[in-house]
């Protein structure tokens, strides 16, 4: 499912464009009885929240679930990303947010592209981020924020926060040093006086929308999303597809594969229908 020319100038302008309502409830429903086993299992690819028991994030699990795999080849979401991207695309990252109801803490203020870039020297921002919502998404339970139009600022080359986090992921004993891109305490985290000028010039907005939509965003886009006190759960999985010509180059020390991919192989989308064939199907 393409977008129209229409819809694709709307993302280049503000940054962001919202498929409201664009999975169905069947294929919401299937992907959050996958979720709901899948986050119980202790794994290093689950980051937990600072409580040291809620789940924040799960990461790659299309390499191992076929259900959320389908989904990182649905037509509807692969389509709109080659047209951003302008390219073929393969799978860069692949996160479940949780921002469990009551206890799910923020995001800060940051660009994704600096992460990219710095931690895994990604030559250009040719990729997209697409965002399922597996809940309803609203005022109450910790929404994304967007500065719309920010991306036009391009990477803002801020130094990193030194802070230490005290997040963890399961059986790292350690922090690793990769954990600081995860958790509430964000590595490039963008300064008061920064988000206040950026507001000003281009305003400030959050989204409202269904279970099953889809938000795609730019990389450079400004966003975040406070913390979670409403009773509503918050799940959204964010798909990040990159050019298969926007490969990174060789980096010291890379971060492990479940959080930044090396399968470069390009997505083939499959058939509009194969995601919801798991429904009724015990894997
Ligand atoms: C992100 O920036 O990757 C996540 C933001 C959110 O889930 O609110
Ligand atoms: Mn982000």
């Amino acid at each position: 499912m393409y977008l129209t020319q229409e819809q694709l100038l709307i993302y280049k302008n503000q940054g962001y464009i919202l498929l409201s309502e664009y999975l169905s409830l069947t294929e919401v429903e299937i992907l959050k009885a996958e979720l709901s086993a899948l986050s119980t299992e202790n794994s290093p690819k689950r980051i937990l929240e600072k409580d040291g028991s809620t789940v924040r994030s799960l990461h790659g699990l299309h390499t191992e679930n076929d259900v959320f795999n389908s989904l990182t080849r649905h037509p509807f979401i692969v389509e709109p990303a080659m047209q951003i991207v302008d390219n073929q695309v393969y799978i860069y990252q692949f996160k479940v947010n949780l921002k469990a109801a009551f206890t799910g803490d923020i995001w800060k203020w940051h660009q994704d592209y600096i992460y990219w870039r710095k931690e895994d020297g990604m030559p250009r921002p040719q990729v997209v981020n697409a965002m399922c919502l597996l809940d309803d998404m609203n005022e109450f339970n910790g929404p994304l924020f967007l500065i719309p139009g920010s991306h036009k600022e391009k990477m803002i080359d801020i130094t990193a926060n030194p802070r230490v986090t005290n997040t963890k992921s399961d059986k790292s004993g350690d922090n690793p040093a990769w954990i600081s891109s995860f958790s509430a305490n964000l590595k490039y985290s963008l300064s008061q006086e920064l988000v206040a000028d950026l507001v000003s010039k281009y305003g400030i907005t959050f989204i409202k929308a269904a279970a099953g939509s889809v938000l795609f965003f730019d990389s450079n886009i400004v966003h975040a999303s406070s913390n979670n006190i409403s009773p509503f759960g918050r799940s959204t999985v964010i798909i990040t597809y990159n050019s298969i010509e926007n490969i990174p180059l060789q980096i010291q020390n890379p971060r492990p594969d479940f959080l930044v991919s090396k399968d470069y192989r390009p997505v083939t989308p499959l058939a509009p229908d194969a995601l919801s064939q798991f429904s009724g199907v015990k894997l």
